[in-house]
């Protein structure tokens, strides 16, 4: 999955996920969330090619928006000339600024791999929210998700876009590793033309599942107080929410 998010393509990313995700529905969600706790000012991390930050930008809500690929920060910008958008890691970022939430959406936490990688995004996720700032995320909830892909399972995934018609079949298995519970995930991307499939690109990747323990153990390790744990439909996982709030 990571090699969808830059070198061109993150086009087909944004093209495939828009039909995936219905980034309306999901601003509808984070912005009652953001609204009910009185945080208004909010950061992105993982904000892709700004689906999401352009419902943000057009609200009252303050809005800015962080990536790895650089890639895709210059097709948030350029979907959203008015927002601010930088590039940064979220295990490793410096902005001189805090804001009153910080969001990561699209379980773009699976890609913490290790406890390590998830101690240092939480402590400067920390060091970058106001006094009494909420920190929301989802996540991938292993316990169900694993019961899901326990033997393996291909899934096909198609996209019609006005112009394009694109189909990703994903094969899946438990990858238990000496530290986390891990998936593999080997995904084939196709444009389809003339009722031919031809291959985009071939991705295989290693990611991470969580379950409700962990985050809870990592929240309560890093001065988070748990406000709300909310089971969340999403369009291919078994998803959690947190809202946490800094102490
Ligand atoms: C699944 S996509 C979600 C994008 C967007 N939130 C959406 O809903 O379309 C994950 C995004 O997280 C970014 N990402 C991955 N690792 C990251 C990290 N360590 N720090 C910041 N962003 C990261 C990727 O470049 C990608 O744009």
């Amino acid at each position: 999955m990571q090699s969808l998010y830059s070198n061109g393509f993150e086009n087909i990313y944004d093209e495939m996920y828009q039909t995936f995700i219905n980034y309306e529905e999901e601003f509808q969600f984070y912005s009652e969330i953001i609204k009910k706790y009185h945080k208004e000012n909010v950061l992105e991390i993982g904000c892709g090619s700004g689906h999401l930050a352009k419902h943000f930008i057009h609200s009252s809500i303050g809005y800015n928006g962080m990536d790895l690929s650089n890639d895709m920060v210059l097709l948030s910008q350029k979907r959203n000339p008015t927002g601010t958008f930088l590039k940064g890691d979220m295990t490793n970022f410096y902005l001189n600024k805090t804001f009153k939430s910080i969001l990561i959406t699209a379980r773009t936490t699976s890609y913490l791999l290790n406890n390590v990688s998830v101690q240092k995004a939480i402590k400067n996720i920390y060091n970058h929210l106001d006094k009494k700032g909420i920190f929301c995320f989802d996540f991938i909830d292993a316990n169900r998700f694993f019961k899901l892909i326990k033997d393996g399972k291909t899934i096909t995934h198609n996209a019609e876009t006005k112009n394009k018609k694109y189909s990703r079949t994903s094969f899946m298995k438990p990858k238990i590793t000496k530290e986390n519970f891990m998936f593999q995930w080997d995904a084939k991307y196709y444009e389809i033309k003339d009722q031919s499939h031809i291959l985009l690109t071939d991705d295989q990747s290693e990611v991470r599942a969580f379950t409700i323990n962990e985050w809870q153990l990592f929240l309560e390790l890093n001065n988070f107080e748990i406000l709300e744990i909310i089971d969340r439909k999403s369009y291919a996982f078994d998803t959690y929410v947190i809202v946490a709030q800094k102490q």
